[in-house]
């Protein structure tokens, strides 16, 4: 059984439930699906509401789908806990996803705590706490309740093809993995650049900022993935040993925040400080990534919609194709790119044709959709997945989640002065 918290909201029927009708489609899915939230609708009228949803992008749930779906209202703050385990009573494995903001993450563990089934999973979305304290406290309060290895901490970057694939790329391909480290790397950027402002979100965002909302999780996570060693296996375990051993050893070394000039009128707040944009120089005090700057940035309201990792390599030993005024070797590059369009490009330096020796950047591509089709699995698709097969190797552990916001943690108290942004700015501001 799936038991989802806050079904009403906007992740539940924009990325939830479509993700579990193509899982129910592929046959992965044969759970029944339990949808709580407080808006006092019948099964019906619930089931409606998905539908106009569904309606809107042209495909409908199947009536097989809905058949798993029922719909209960309830109060997470003042719940009727004999109701529930009227609702909820069950033997086999449920699946609680708390698809909530933050602040009902306790009550709703004290809840399941109170129901007291047996096998069980829960899912966190983020963010997993406001800063290292807030994180603490309730890891501490979900544990008196759940073992590790029952919690999935979602960051749904990570169900990103793409993203999955960094490992593939790293581990399993003999010409990138002896070149992945200091000797033949200059610099790392990561980026995820959005088109899009706060949207309805203000109220959250204007308390998070990038750096809790964005960076804490999807960039370090990201860099984490790009920078870690080689994992002793592919057990959940093991990957998430290198990931956690990897951000405890980030070190900060520039900082630069900014907020887009027509932030403060959206969110009707004059005097806020709250940053929208954030670009992190960060060090990784290990041998193999020596002097190698990773800088992290990410930003709304900017020019395009993209998220991509650039390893820029070092200039070649013995410059050849130099004249007196003119140094013609640009750095190669490899490129992952991690949306919209998915795939990894190679740059180099070739000739162009003619009597001349002069070279241009050429690139090789591979385009993921070209290869392998326009149906990639969305990312909630790929984790609902795990977490019905109970592989944790996507989901963040709460080693990570502690070594990153005490790299986020002292950014936040010592940031810089902001300064401002004309929206649809580059990502290099
Ligand atoms: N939306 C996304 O694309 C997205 C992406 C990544 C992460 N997230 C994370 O996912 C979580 C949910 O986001 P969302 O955008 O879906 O939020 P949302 O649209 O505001 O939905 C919140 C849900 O919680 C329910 N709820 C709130 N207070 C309640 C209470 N006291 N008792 C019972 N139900 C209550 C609401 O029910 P009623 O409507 O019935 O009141 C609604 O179903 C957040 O942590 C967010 O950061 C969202």
């Amino acid at each position: 059984m799936i038991v989802i918290f806050g079904a009403t909201g906007d992740l539940t029927r924009r990325k939830l439930i479509p993700a579990l009708q193509n899982l129910f489609l592929k046959g992965k899915l044969k759970d029944r699906v339990v949808c709580l939230a407080r808006k006092k609708y019948s099964r019906l009228e619930f089931l409606e509401t998905l539908q106009t949803d569904r309606l809107i992008g042209e495909v409908s749930y199947s009536e097989e789908f809905l058949k798993l779906i029922s719909y209960h209202f309830t109060d997470f703050s003042s719940p009727n806990i004999d109701y529930l385990k009227s609702v909820l009573t069950t033997d086999e494995e449920v699946t609680f996803y708390l698809a909530v903001g933050p602040e009902l993450f306790q009550p709703i563990t004290d809840i399941i705590r109170q129901l007291n089934l047996g096998r069980k999973k829960i899912v966190f979305e983020k963010p997993f706490g406001n800063d290292l304290e807030s994180a603490t406290r309730l890891n501490r309060c979900i544990s008196k309740t759940f073992k590790e290895k029952e919690i999935y901490r979602i960051d749904h970057y990570l169900g990103k093809e793409m993203v999955q694939n960094i490992l593939v790329f790293r581990f399993a391909n003999s010409i990138f993995e002896h070149i992945w480290n200091s000797n033949f790397i200059k610099k790392v950027e990561i980026i995820i650049s959005e088109e899009i402002g706060v949207e309805q979100r203000s109220d959250y965002y204007d308390k998070a900022g990038a750096l809790r909302d964005m960076m804490q999780n999807h960039l370090l996570q990201l860099l984490a993935l790009t920078a870690m060693s080689s994992p002793v296996s592919m057990k959940a375990d093991d990957i998430r040993d290198e990931v956690a051993d990897i951000l405890r050893k980030v070190k900060t070394r520039e900082i630069t925040v900014a907020q887009y000039n027509s932030y403060r009128k959206e969110v009707n707040k004059l005097d806020s400080e709250t940053e929208t944009y954030v670009s992190l120089t960060l060090d990784i005090e290990d041998d193999k990534w020596r002097e190698v700057p990773f800088v992290l940035t990410t930003g709304k309201k900017l020019a395009k919609r993209f998220a991509e990792i650039n390893l820029i390599m070092k200039d070649v030993s013995c410059k050849l194709f130099s004249s007196d005024n003119k140094d013609q070797n640009i750095p190669n590059m490899i490129s992952l790119k991690i949306q919209p369009n998915e795939g990894i490009i190679i740059k180099f330096n070739a000739k162009i044709p003619g009597t001349d020796m002069e070279l241009q950047q050429v690139k090789m591509e591979f385009c993921h959709k070209c290869e392998f089709g326009p149906n990639t699995p969305e990312a909630y698709e790929s984790l609902l997945q795990d977490i019905i097969e109970g592989d944790q190797t996507l989901f963040t552990r709460w080693d990570s989640v502690e070594a990153s916001w005490r790299i986020i943690d002292p950014i936040i108290e010592k940031k810089n002065e902001l300064s401002f942004y004309k929206e649809g700015s580059e990502v290099n501001l």
